[in-house]
């Protein structure tokens, strides 16, 4: 039988995030990518994070695919899977921010719920939502996994955009459309976000 744990108390350590962020003189925050499969996400996450490497910022990228190759693995693509999905993805990013790095999430997360229940972990104005939009049918042109074809065969179920809906974010951050924008445009509008919101110099 499994046992849930209780009596579990949280342990509370010398070293906080204030010290880690001050030691990296940088100020930790959740830069949160979210869009329709194809939309960019991920090239957007990876050339943000070699800018901010370039100015010696310590980042960190979270990509939904490669969670699904590892912590995630196993989880499918129903309305609770993808809400378990993003709670654990949610709570990792809580720990690599109280490391003191500039985290960078990208994730379909479909569902305002739980994209809602991820900035509820973070303080103030710490997590940044970036919605990356670009219209289906682009992306679905585009298809470079080839999964919307699979999708509208009907040989994946449940697929964003397809067969299960994307919630279109109502007030994030930060805007990318990626039809309109350079992937180098979209990368220095988040940059300079972070600059402006004071989270690196
Ligand atoms: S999320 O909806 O739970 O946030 P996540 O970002 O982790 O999704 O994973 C999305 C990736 O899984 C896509 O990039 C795509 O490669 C793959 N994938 C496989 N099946 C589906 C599906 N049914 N819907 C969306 N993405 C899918």
């Amino acid at each position: 039988m499994n046992e849930v744990a209780d009596n579990i108390f949280k342990e509370l350590f010398h070293i906080t995030k204030k010290h880690r962020a001050a030691q990296k003189a940088q100020k930790p925050c959740v830069v949160w990518l979210t869009g329709l499969s194809g939309a960019g996400k991920s090239t957007i996450a990876k050339e943000l994070d070699s800018k901010l490497y370039k100015l010696g910022v310590h980042s960190y990228i979270l990509d939904g695919d490669n969670l699904r190759l590892g912590i995630n693995k196993g989880l499918g693509f129903s309305i609770e899977e993808r809400s378990e999905n993003i709670r654990r993805t949610a709570e990792i990013t809580k720990l690599f921010v109280d490391a003191g790095l500039v985290v960078i999430v990208a994730v379909i997360s479909p569902f305002s719920k739980d994209r809602e229940m991820a900035r509820t972990l973070f303080e103030g104005s710490e997590f940044i939502e970036v919605f990356v939009d670009a219209p289906l049918a682009i992306v679905e042109q585009r298809d470079t996994k080839g999964l919307y074809k699979k999708a509208r065969s009907g040989e994946f179920k449940n697929f964003t955009g397809v067969s299960s809906p994307y919630e279109v974010p109502r007030q994030p951050e930060i805007y990318v459309p990626t039809n309109i924008l350079s992937c180098s445009e979209a990368t220095n509008k988040i940059l300079n976000y972070i600059i402006e919101k004071d989270f690196i110099s």
